[in-house]
């Protein structure tokens, strides 16, 4: 076997400890995410109904919005449009459909029904299901950015079509209210209280 140099062993020796090195690393990286962070902001969280007057840092909402805009839908469709709801203007036409607990920032979101995914052996729609997606992709989105959130799905339709033309063509499926807590922030009564783990779940 040829005889290797110095540096060429050194540069072996090196790349194995990096690698070792960086692999722990990641292992930490992803253990502390996984298991503080994610887990954390999930079992934390909570339907806010009591917020602050202070504007959503616009930043916020172009985040929240980018989240959304990468949820998966069935068959890559894509048939889910949101209106961000933040000018005084448009704040005032979505209390009067629904008050959104006096939210600084409301998302409408809706989907359309003919781009949506259709399953051809019952005729299902995709649709709903592409929305709650999108939607949920935005509640933990507001969630990590440490706003408060409530998804609104008791509202008239007709009054928001009639209210929001901008959403012609779409079934809106619901609101996302969002804003800084303020100090009467606290879970609700109704707040998740999740049944049984053997009745919610089974291993097969
Ligand atoms: C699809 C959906 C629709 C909802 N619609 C409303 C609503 O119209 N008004 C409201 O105040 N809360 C609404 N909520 C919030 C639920 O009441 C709340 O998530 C549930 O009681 C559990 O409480 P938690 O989010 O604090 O864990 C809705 C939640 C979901 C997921």
């Amino acid at each position: 076997m040829a005889k290797r140099s110095f540096l060429e062993r050194i540069s072996d020796l090196t790349k194995i400890t990096h690698r070792a090195a960086f692999s722990s690393v990641d292992k930490h990286i992803s253990n502390l995410n996984f298991e503080t962070r994610f887990s954390n902001m999930v079992t934390s969280r909570y339907t806010c109904r009591s917020f602050s007057d202070r504007k959503v840092n616009p930043a916020k909402i172009q985040k929240i919005l980018e989240i959304a805009h990468i949820a998966p839908s069935a068959h890559d469709r894509q048939p889910i449009h949101v209106w961000a709801v933040t000018s005084d203007e448009a704040l005032a036409r979505i209390r009067e459909v629904h008050k959104s607990y006096d939210a600084p920032a409301v998302f409408i979101v809706g989907a359309n029904l003919s781009e949506a995914w259709v399953r051809s052996y019952d005729n299902k729609s995709s649709a709903d299901t592409d929305a709650a997606v999108v939607t949920l992709h935005m509640v933990l989105e507001a969630s990590d950015l440490g706003l408060g959130v409530v998804w609104i799905s008791d509202f008239d339709p007709a009054k928001l079509a009639d209210k929001f033309p901008e959403t012609a063509g779409y079934e809106v499926t619901g609101l996302l209210a969002v804003g800084q807590p303020d100090e009467e922030a606290a879970p609700y009564e109704l707040h998740h209280d999740p049944k049984p783990f053997e009745e919610f779940c089974t291993v097969l």
